[in-house]
């Protein structure tokens, strides 16, 4: 079954409770909520108040995307706002294998993400740690960005690689998902989509949802 994760980066930040109970009852799986530093990358999100503010308005889990600079640092206070799961970028801290046993230390998911230019290799000897691989389809940062089509080759070998070693780990994808490439980056290996603009700029968010979701029917 493919999840589909709404990236809240689209929705009305005035309404963000509103707009989290939207997507819950339109059916998502995960709710996926992108923090940004303006350091790691040029943009500037929020923090763990915000999420703690909107944790009351859904049971769904909580799919915390860092996009920041030493991530290690504020793991303990994204895990008391209430996140469920905890994706890392691979190019923001130096000692990978350590952030994630620290993030399953508090019983809660760990995952990696990759920038476009970066290798799967950083994968090799850590593929016993992870819960999911986010692979990111643009360069993060913003959202309504462009695919980025040589991503579907990483996709599909990095799901070669995680076949060959026998795991179960997530393949998230990020970035430019809309429903014109949705059935290849899922035939490429992908399980969990992430989509901002696709669903929150749509006509009506609940058909959208809908139409992501039938990718299982
Ligand atoms: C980008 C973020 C994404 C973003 C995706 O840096 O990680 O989660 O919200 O937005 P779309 O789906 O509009 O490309
Ligand atoms: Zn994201």
């Amino acid at each position: 079954m493919i999840k589909i994760a709404p990236s809240i980066l689209s929705a009305d930040f005035a309404n963000l409770g509103k707009e989290v109970q939207r997507i819950d009852a339109a059916g998502c799986d995960m709710v996926h909520i992108d923090v940004m530093d303006g350091h790691f990358v040029p943009n500037i999100t929020f923090g763990p108040p915000v999420i703690k503010s909107i944790r009351s308005f859904t049971e769904k889990t909580f799919d915390v995307h860092l996009m920041i600079e030493s991530p290690e640092r504020y793991i303990k206070e994204f895990v008391e706002a209430g996140a469920d799961i905890i994706t890392v970028h691979a190019e923001a801290t130096t000692h990978l294998h350590r952030i994630l046993q620290y993030i399953k230390s508090f019983g809660i998911k760990a995952g990696v993400s990759l920038n476009p230019g970066t290798p799967l290799s950083v994968l090799d000897y850590i593929l016993d740690d992870i819960d999911m691989v986010l692979i990111m389809t643009v360069n993060p940062g913003f959202g309504g960005q462009s695919f980025i089509p040589a991503m579907y080759e990483k996709i599909k070998a990095l799901s070669t690689m995680k076949d060959m070693h026998n795991k179960t780990f997530d393949i998230q994808v990020d970035g430019g998902i809309g429903l014109d490439n949705l059935k290849r980056v899922v035939d490429a290996g992908a399980n969990v989509i992430v989509a901002g603009s696709a669903i929150f700029n749509a006509e009506d968010l609940e058909v959208q949802i809908e139409n992501f979701k039938s990718i299982n029917l």
